[in-house]
Parts: C-alpha cells; sequence; structure tokens
C-alpha cells in the first residue's frame, strides 16, 4: 500500500509551484493517481487543506493520520458516486468556511463544503495563465459556463472587461467576490445569469461583440426551462454562436474536461461549427505539470 513515503516524493515535485515572482501557488493537484505511482488516488491541496479523490476504491488507510504540518485537514471525494456529493471531512482542522488560495499571483474564493466543486478548476491554470498572457488592457472577454469566474478574474488582472455568463446566481455572486478579493471593482465588468445560448442569440441580435471568448462548457446540463445541453450534440451550435459575435480578428479557447470525447472528435465538432474560412488556426492548450496521470482536458485556441 503507497504511503507517506510517495506522498512526500509527489510533494518534492510540485516543488516549482512556488513560483517566486508572483508568490506560491496555494492550490495544486499534489498526487495524480498512476502519475505519481498511486493508480486511482487524486490528492488536491487547497492551502493545506487536503481533498483526496478516489474511484471505485475505499479511502486509504495509510491517509488517516497525516501530521497536521503536512495537511491542515482531511477529505474525502467519492468521484464514483452519482449524486456527485460533497467532500466528507474526515480530520484535521476544516477551516470555518470559504477561504482564499493564491494561483500565479492572484487569490480565488475556495468553499471545500460547497458541494462537489470547490470553486476553482484547478487543471485550467495554464489556460488561464495564456489568457492573460494574450489580452490587453481595456480589451472584452466574453466567459460562457463561468462558473465562479476564474477565467473573468484573470482577465481583469490584465485590465480587461470580462462579461461572465451562467445560469447560477449563486455562482455569479461568487465570481463578483473573486474580484474583490483581488482588489477588482466587480461593478466595473458585466454578469448576465441565464443560459449561454439564449445570451449569445440575444448579443448577436444586438450587435455586441468581444475580442476574446471562453467557452469551457460542461458534459451535460439542464437549463431553468429544463433543456437538456449535451456538449457533443451542442458544441458546433454553440461555436458557431460564438463566431457571430467575436470581433473581426478576435480569439477563442474552447475546453472540455469530456474523457470520453477524444481529442480528434473535440477538434472536429469545434470545426464543424465555423463557417468555411473563418478559422485561420487552432492550437491545443496544455494541462498543468502537477497533473501528471494521463491527460484528458481538451483545449484548443481558436484564432479568427
Ligand atoms: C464546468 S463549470 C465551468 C467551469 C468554468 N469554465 C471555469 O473554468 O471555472 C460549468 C458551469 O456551467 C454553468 N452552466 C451549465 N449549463 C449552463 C447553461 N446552459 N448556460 C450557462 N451556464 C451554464 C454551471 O452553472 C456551472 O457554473
Amino acid at each position: 500500500m503507497p504511503s507517506p513515503p510517495l506522498l512526500l516524493s509527489a510533494l518534492h515535485r510540485r516543488r516549482s509551484l512556488a513560483s517566486p515572482a508572483d508568490g506560491p501557488t496555494t492550490a495544486y493537484r499534489l498526487l495524480d493517481g498512476d502519475g505519481d505511482g498511486w493508480p486511482g488516488v487524486e490528492i488536491d491541496s487547497y492551502g493545506g487543506h487536503w481533498i483526496v479523490q478516489t474511484r471505485d476504491l475505499p479511502f486509504p488507510d495509510s491517509l488517516r493520520d497525516l501530521p497536521p504540518e503536512l495537511c491542515r485537514s482531511l477529505w474525502w471525494k467519492r468521484l464514483d458516486q452519482q449524486d456527485k456529493q460533497a467532500p466528507q471531512c474526515l480530520a484535521g482542522s476544516p477551516p470555518p468556511g470559504p477561504f482564499p488560495v493564491r494561483e500565479l499571483g492572484l487569490s480565488y474564493e475556495i468553499d471545500l463544503a460547497a458541494g462537489y466543486s470547490q470553486g476553482l478548476f484547478l487543471d485550467q491554470r495554464p489556460q488561464r495563465d495564456r489568457l492573460r498572457q494574450r489580452l490587453l488592457p481595456g480589451q472584452r472577454l466574453l466567459n460562457l459556463f463561468a462558473y465562479t469566474g476564474a477565467f473573468s478574474v484573470a482577465a481583469a488582472a490584465q485590465g480587461a472587461i470580462a462579461t461572465s455568463v451562467d445560469l447560477s446566481r449563486p455562482y455569479l455572486d461568487w465570481a463578483r467576490r473573486n474580484f474583490t478579493l483581488n482588489g477588482f471593482d466587480p461593478d466595473a465588468h458585466f454578469f448576465c445569469r441565464g443560459d449561454s445560448f439564449a445570451w449569445l442569440r440575444r448579443f448577436a441580435k444586438t450587435g455586441r461583440t468581444w475580442d476574446a471568448i471562453v467557452l469551457d462548457p460542461p458534459t451535460f446540463s439542464r437549463n431553468a426551462d429544463g433543456a437538456l445541453f449535451r456538449l457533443e450534440h451542442d458544441l458546433p451550435e454553440l461555436i458557431a454562436l460564438c463566431l457571430r459575435v467575436l470581433a473581426p480578428g478576435g480569439w477563442l479557447l474552447a475546453s472540455t474536461n469530456h474523457r470520453g470525447l477524444s481529442p480528434a472528435r473535440f477538434r472536429s465538432l469545434v470545426e464543424q461549427g465555423a463557417p468555411p474560412g473563418r478559422l485561420r488556426s487552432l492550437a491545443p492548450g496544455t494541462m498543468p505539470p502537477d497533473f501528471t496521470d494521463a491527460p484528458y482536458l481538451k483545449s484548443l485556441w481558436l484564432e479568427t
């Protein structure tokens, strides 16, 4: 049974996340299954609070009594459950409520008990970083399926103006708090509650355009009217709608964590949505170095 020595070497391999330039990144994947020699087990650290994720495995006994200097609190999330419950705290001192973590010089609010997801998708760190490198002050970013607005906050850090669209009012409120946490005025940005399709059609009708778009939808969802969104079915239409509101020369990041979709199929769905000749190029994104297991995230940077 793998044990703390394996954990210590996984931690050691992630030392570079403490980059001196913009301060340490305190939310990262500490151990990634096969990639770190422990199949079926993943550990994410949020400021020293660890979430152990397992699929079809019990909680590993060797993780039960970790020293407090290694791990402030220990949580368990089962990835094999149908009903997607919040992680449960098994040991240590849980944070009294939401708390900030740092990533590449920015802060994001984490809530370990909020639900199945904790507020920040750690696997998108390279895309948030790249987005910051690409945006110029004053440019406009449309962030669809924005969740807690992590891409929007990264855009604001460059002086860009973000429009965040999400079905959920609580997530948009969380996004506003993420702006405030970084000293950015949320009122200088836009938050649109509702269905991404409906907003895109409305934007197209009124002639609004953006310099850049982030499109990172879930695999499935149901909107307020009960309509089902299925990535594999709806992605081409989403891409087509996005291209209608993208300013000439603008770019789009399309991304999915759908493990059942091959990179080739994802690319083909993206291409299906683009009118002939509209795309100049499509370049793949990357996964962070702390995600050492087989890559599953598919990202494409579309240039027009
Ligand atoms: C996987 S998360 C997106 C992650 C986000 N792109 C990020 O990087 O943080 C899915 C989000 O899509 C939102 N959502 C689901 N269906 C939607 C729809 N039809 N229109 C707008 N938002 C939707 C959910 O409320 C949730 O916040």
